[in-house]
């Protein structure tokens, strides 16, 4: 049977294929041409963010099985198209939770302590001190929307440095968010109450532009607002002004409404937004975790029958 793993996967994933006696086929950036001819008689498809597992290619791909998300969003595949044809869509929830939550974190501190600007104008020779006046963590409010698995790391971690969390998930149930010690609110009272927001949902028509002029107008002058989850979750027009008007004292984004982000996304201009290439997942221990994850979950499935993830 031949699987095929269309972006760049760990390689302790692609060993765990091989051993179980798989075909495996690593060939990641491929061009339209080529990707089509390669999934023509592939048994499983294995994919990270960059491949679009459309209608077509799922319609390109008579033998396909199973399609494996080594990750936890599933934009990027048509699961509908997938489920029609009877193809199981898995991914691998958990793998990246530490690291994206880790992310989250850095990107609050940077943001808070203005590291990448202060870091950009040593290396031009300066010694700013008086312009990179930072504003401290301990004691303020971190409003998190989404208290899943990165929003409930997120949350030792923001108490461990003297943070108060308070946040909006209507799936968390109230003993848990108690144990938590957590303060859980609607969505209004949290854009109110917040010093820095950070969104931890995926990118639905429910949470798409969740927080937008609208919603800004009603928080704190001087809040920050960091995304590490979707882009597009932030309205980026909405952002933008309110940046340049400082009632958003500061933004930090890893993902964006289009990816890669186009060099003159008007964010990019400004001095109090700071970003990274969606890179939340990123580390070895992640990829490890993902690519281990989803290859078990797809040998499971040819061997076993077992369907797990999502
Ligand atoms: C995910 O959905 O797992 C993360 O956004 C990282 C990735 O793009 O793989």
């Amino acid at each position: 049977m031949k699987i095929l793993i269309s972006d760049s996967l760990s390689k302790q994933g692609v060993e765990l294929l091989e051993k179980a006696g798989f075909t495996v086929v690593v060939k990641s950036k491929m061009p339209k041409e080529e990707l089509f001819k390669e999934i023509q008689d592939a048994d499983g498809l294995i994919v990270r963010s960059g491949t679009k597992v459309t209608d077509e290619l799922i319609a390109a791909a008579p033998k396909l099985k199973i399609v494996g998300r080594a990750g936890s969003g599933l934009d990027n595949v048509d699961t509908p198209a997938a489920t029609k044809r009877g193809i199981v869509v898995m991914n691998t929830p958990g793998g990246n939770t530490v690291t994206t939550a880790e992310h989250t974190m850095s990107m609050i501190c940077a943001m808070s302590r203005r590291i990448p600007q202060a870091t950009a104008s040593v290396k031009t020779g300066k010694w700013e001190k008086d312009k990179f006046m930072g504003v401290e963590l301990y004691n303020k409010v971190l409003g998190i929307v989404g208290v899943g698995q990165i929003g409930s790391h997120l949350t030792k971690m923001a108490q461990g440095i003297g943070m108060r969390v308070i946040a909006y998930d209507p799936y968390l149930a109230a003993d848990r968010a108690e144990k938590m010690g957590v303060t859980m609110m609607a969505l209004p009272d949290l854009f109110k109450s917040a010093d820095i927001i950070s969104v931890h949902t995926p990118l639905t028509p429910e949470t798409k532009g969740i927080i937008n002029a609208q919603a800004i107008a009603t928080m704190k002058p001087g809040v920050m607002i960091v995304n590490c989850a979707r882009g597009g979750i932030i309205n980026e027009g909405d952002l933008v002004e309110a940046l340049k008007s400082k009632k958003v004292a500061a933004a930090a984004f890893d993902v964006f409404e289009e990816e890669p982000v186009k060099a003159d996304n008007p964010l990019l201009a400004l001095d109090n937004f700071i970003c990274t290439p969606h890179i939340g997942a990123q580390t070895t221990e992640a990829q490890e975790n993902v690519a281990v994850g989803i290859a078990e979950q797809v040998v499971d499935y040819f061997t076993k029958g077992v369907a797990r993830g999502a």
